[in-house]
């Protein structure tokens, strides 16, 4: 199997130019996303939450190739992102699907599902028509649907086999990175961890590499090997999963982390609650942008930023990150 980086971002930012008076006034600067790096190896999850309006989606646009970056780079298997070769632009859609969140809304509703599967397979191969047939019947097994469901409409489907579809289709190129924008937040409780458990099963099988964005720390758990966390736009604690939630450091995790209902009332602990809003993008706080919801902050918060370091066994962006750590979560 390959476990070699099938992903590396560097540096990503996006920025938009956002006018909030009339036309002559100066446009301000949204910093949507402002300087993420990583790489995601074969068969691995990277996971990254954060609030809402934090540029998770963002995030995944310039991934997708859906929107460039502002600056930063990409390299998908070896191909930059930015390559003017036709080829490798073919390539680079073929090497990275996205799923979207909402199921409903991301199948057309007049096609049959036969058709959702093969659309994909008719733009970018050269498969006969019995070839691509064969495909999705076969990608239908795959997703534990039936090869007869092959000639049914999405409104016939639960939201939950609906999302089976989406991934089906994401996987007719086969892809060696998948992004799953919230893939579970829209489905009942009940169905979420089968479906998590079927991305899992598909990721073994398949050796993909996972972006997977959610506000739901609890799903985060269950799927990730890394964690990116991010505030406004910014990544404030970065490294495997096992370490951040065993010792969260970045004063925003543990707030984030201390949102998560304890289910063992012998584990409970004293926890810091995330209080506040969350600030406009349009207008950060000087220095740390979590400064004005920290009970960390002092003086250097209000008017240095800090920047993401080592510490310990993963990143973090705080200037009191080993004060903080030191006091057990
Ligand atoms: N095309 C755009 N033009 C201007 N601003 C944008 C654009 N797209 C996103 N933004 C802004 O960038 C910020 C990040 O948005 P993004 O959709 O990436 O957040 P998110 O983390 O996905 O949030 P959610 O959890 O609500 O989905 C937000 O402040 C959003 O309003
Ligand atoms: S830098 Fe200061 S305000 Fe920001 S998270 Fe750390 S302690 Fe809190
Ligand atoms: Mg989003």
């Amino acid at each position: 199997m390959n476990n070699e980086a099938i992903i590396t971002a560097s540096d990503l930012k996006r920025h938009y130019k956002i006018r909030t008076g009339g036309f002559f006034s100066k446009p301000s600067l949204l910093k949507a996303l402002d300087g993420v790096s990583f790489t995601i190896n074969g068969g691995k999850t990277l996971a990254v939450v954060g609030e809402s309006g934090c540029g998770k989606t963002t995030l995944a646009r310039l991934v997708t190739m859906i929107e460039q970056p502002t600056s930063g780079c990409l390299e998908i298997n070896g191909i930059s992102g930015t390559t003017r070769s036709e080829r490798e632009k073919r390539e680079l859609h073929k090497l990275v699907q996205i799923v979207f969140q909402d199921p409903y809304g991301s199948l057309n509703p007049r096609k049959k599902i036969g058709a959702i599967l093969e659309e994909p397979l008719i733009i970018n191969t050269a498969l006969t028509a019995s070839e691509r047939h064969e495909a999705a019947r076969e990608m239908l097994a795959k997703v534990g649907l039936t090869r007869e469901q092959y000639n049914r409409y999405p409104h016939m489907f639960s939201g939950g086999q609906r999302q089976r579809i989406a991934i089906a289709r994401a996987l007719m190129l086969k892809p060696a990175l998948v992004v799953a924008d919230e893939p579970v937040s829209a489905l009942d409780v009940s169905v979420q961890a089968q479906a998590l458990n079927l991305l899992k099963d598909l990721q073994d099988e398949m050796n993909l590499a996972y972006l997977f964005i959610s506000h739901d720390l609890g799903v985060v758990r269950h799927i990730s090997d890394d964690l990116l966390v991010m505030y406004l736009g910014s990544p404030v604690e970065q490294g495997r999963k096992t370490d951040i939630f065993r010792m969260p450091i970045h004063p925003y995790t543990r707030a984030l982390m201390g949102s998560i209902p304890s289910v063992n009332k012998n584990m409970r602990r004293k926890r810091v609650r995330l209080t506040g809003e969350i600030p406009s993008p349009l207008n950060p706080p000087s220095g740390c942008a979590f400064h004005k919801r920290c009970v960390f902050m002092s003086e250097v918060c209000t008017v240095q930023r800090p920047e993401l370091r080592l510490v310990e066994d993963r990143l973090a962006a705080c200037h009191h990150a080993e004060k903080v750590a030191a006091i057990p979560f």
